[in-house]
């Protein structure tokens, strides 16, 4: 397949692109800047939302769009407009491309998160589980949305990649975390009782092709292992694979004063199961927190 990839060069496409290319695709990489592509990559061609259409899919079976601004940082407005900004317009002309090009993609595969079911307690959140409120969950509905304009009007297969917080090496999530253990300051957030939806890099990517190379495949899927663990839990077997102590509890209150309006992204509760995932006969390398951390270190 000749599979294009927005975000390409970012943590999670630079893993997509490297399996997709050794598992003998083509890949095309989309980058705002124009620049030469990556050693597995056949091509790099330029996201410009100035112009119309904002990327050239001519040529492409697939596009994994992966693109958008970190949602790390604090959340001034102007950076929760940037939030929106590089997800819901940028799905837009993403589709617009598809419809501007005859020879371009029938199959989208659009990122999203967890984050879509809001604030959710113990309840156990399938694909079918309605999506909640908040922030994200609003960026998200809105960008899901946005994708799917390519099934309404195009009849495109069109994939929706709820990811929980992704581990590997190299993205946002594990790195500040090691860091943050190995100086003995993690602990326990808020009561520790809210769920973290998680998954390993190797499934994140592993799962992402098994839904591009699966005609069957639709709609959203909950990209996180078939476990998730509460923040507590979390804590004490980083805590435990790591070799070191944690820190007195922070409370809810001390999170929020510290981060601002990103500290829901940790406080909020989201027990999310892969079910369609398993439904469609993926078999995920790291179901257990405790073993994919370890794996990392
Ligand atoms: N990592 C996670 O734990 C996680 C969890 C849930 C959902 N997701 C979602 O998965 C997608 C990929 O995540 P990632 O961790 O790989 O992100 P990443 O490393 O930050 O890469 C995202 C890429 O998007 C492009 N980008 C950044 N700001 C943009 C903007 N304002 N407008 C347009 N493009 C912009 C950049 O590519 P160029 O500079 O080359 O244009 C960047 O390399 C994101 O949409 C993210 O929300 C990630």
């Amino acid at each position: 397949m000749r599979i294009g990839i927005t975000g390409g060069l970012g943590f999670i496409g630079t893993a997509v692109g490297r399996e997709a290319q050794q598992r003998g695709h083509e890949v095309i990489v989309f980058s705002r800047k124009p620049q030469s592509p990556p050693e597995w990559a056949v091509e790099c061609r330029v996201l410009d939302m100035t112009e119309k259409p904002a990327l050239n899919l001519g040529g492409l079976d697939a596009i994994v769009h992966l693109a958008g601004e970190s949602v790390m940082g604090y959340w001034t407005d102007a950076k929760k407009q940037r939030i929106r900004d590089s997800r819901i317009p940028v799905t837009e002309a993403v589709v617009d491309a598809m419809k501007a090009s005859p020879d371009g993609p029938k199959v989208l595969l659009c990122a999203s998160g967890t984050g879509a079911y809001g604030h959710r307690g113990d309840e156990v959140l399938t694909e079918k589980t309605p999506m909640g409120t908040g922030f994200l969950a609003d960026v998200c509905r809105d960008w899901e949305k946005a994708a799917n304009e390519a099934r309404q009007i195009l009849g495109a297969r069109v994939v929706l990649l709820r990811t929980g917080m992704v581990l590997g090496q190299g993205g946002a999530a594990w790195p500040m975390l090691k860091k943050i253990f190995s100086l003995r300051l993690g602990s326990r957030l808020g009561d520790g009782k809210q769920w973290v939806p998680w998954i390993h890099l190797e499934d994140e990517v592993g799962l992402i092709l098994h839904l591009l190379e699966t005609p069957a495949c639709k709609g959203p899927f909950n990209l996180s292992a078939p476990h998730p663990v509460t923040n507590a839990e979390m804590t004490q077997q980083i805590a435990s694979v790591l070799g070191t102590t944690t820190f007195i509890p922070t409370p809810a209150f001390g999170m929020k004063l510290l981060m601002g309006e990103l500290a829901s992204v940790v406080l909020e509760s989201q027990r999310a199961v892969p079910q369609a995932a398993l439904d469609s006969g993926y078999v995920f390398k790291h179901s257990q927190f405790r073993e994919a951390v370890a794996s990392l270190v």
